[in-house]
């Protein structure tokens, strides 16, 4: 029995799926219907501290300096109950967390916390878990945070019957090939409808869903070879047909769930022209109006300006391939 109350730090990056996950099996365990593959990006981090205190008599759980609302806790809570019930732990835990991009706007938040979360409270409780282990526990609170623990590309397979747990797995390391991502921000503040919520309404009301589900495999294995192959441009194309599949799916729901702004359309227009200008320029889109592209170091500049100069776009986030979640040497107050 462990008893003795831990703290632990971690710090962890969102991901970008250029295979995209939406939807989930419906045998329960939060296991994905289709297999993603994305890349964790530097340049945006989520640090997370857990601290075991026996003097709490409940969980509680700061975000950006603020109690986060019932829902997220609940969230944290499920997380923490499964590290207690794995390290034999009864001791309720602070959890104090920041990001430093926005919170739910379609910049991936609930992947880079999840992840985070996951190391530092398995640490905190004296678990000496690997990255599988870490990778499954997140997974279980949020798909996309499975693929946050490990740098780089990352993959994720679809869930089967009998699985309960499922790690995500490296594909190939940040360095694989010269690869920078841009985030042209379109809106400020949360986005209306979470993932978790999209997707089951996806699920449940779009007849684009199963036909979503059922070419999403080929998809990712033409997502996956591209990557492996350090082949940008075949890349690039495959990321597009993934994210504007995932959203007919989403947009064919009843009623329609549209995410992106006006801004975000204009984006896409841009990159087009870019490609057609001969600039290596891709977009993804995942649950919010921001717009990701995907360029070559050389040219990062140049589409970052165009980006920036197209009506409606806020700021441009410029992140490249990144590592995987750490531990860290908790920041002194
Ligand atoms: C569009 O992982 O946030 O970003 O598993 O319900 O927490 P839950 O959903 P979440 O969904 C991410 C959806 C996406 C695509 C992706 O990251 O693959």
């Amino acid at each position: 029995m462990n008893t003795a109350p831990g703290r632990a730090t971690a710090v962890a990056h969102p991901n970008i799926a250029l295979s995209k996950y939406w939807g989930k099996r419906d045998f329960g365990h939060n296991l994905p219907a289709v297999p993603s593959l994305s890349v964790t990006l530097a340049g945006m981090a989520t640090t997370t501290t857990v601290v075991f205190d026996p003097a709490l008599a409940t969980d509680a759980f700061t975000l950006g300096g603020q109690p986060a609302k019932e829902g997220d806790l609940r969230r944290v809570t499920s997380l923490l109950d499964r590290v207690r019930a794995a390290a034999s732990l009864t001791t309720r835990a602070n959890v104090l967390s920041s990001n430093d991009f926005p919170t739910a706007a379609g910049l991936a938040s609930s992947a880079s916390a999840f992840a985070a979360l996951a190391l530092a409270a398995t640490s905190a409780a004296g678990l000496a878990w690997d990255g599988a282990q870490c990778s499954d526990l997140a997974r279980k609170s949020s798909v996309s945070a499975a693929r946050s623990v490990f740098g780089g590309f990352v993959e994720l397979r679809d869930g089967h019957p009998g699985d309960e747990d499922l790690a995500a797995a490296s594909v190939a390391p940040a360095d694989h090939f010269p690869l920078r991502v841009l985030v042209a921000v379109t809106r400020e503040g949360p986005k209306s409808t979470l993932s978790t919520e999209g997707m089951l309404h996806t699920q449940r009301t779009s007849p684009f869903y199963p036909p979503w589900v059922e070419t999403a495999p080929a998809l990712f294995a033409r997502v996956r070879a591209a990557v492996l192959a350090g082949d940008l441009p075949t890349l690039g194309v495959a990321a597009e047909e993934s994210a504007l599949r995932m959203h007919a799916a989403a947009i064919a729901a009843c009623p329609g769930l549209i995410y992106w702004a006006g801004a975000t359309v204009e984006v896409i227009e841009e990159v087009k022209r870019l490609r057609a200008a001969g600039l290596p320029a891709w977009f993804t889109i995942d649950a919010g109006p921001h717009v990701k592209v995907l360029t070559t170091p050389e040219r990062e500049d140049d589409v970052a300006l165009a980006l920036a100069a197209v009506p409606g776009v806020k700021r441009t986030i410029r992140t490249r391939p990144g590592g995987p979640a750490i531990l860290v040497p908790e920041a002194t107050p």
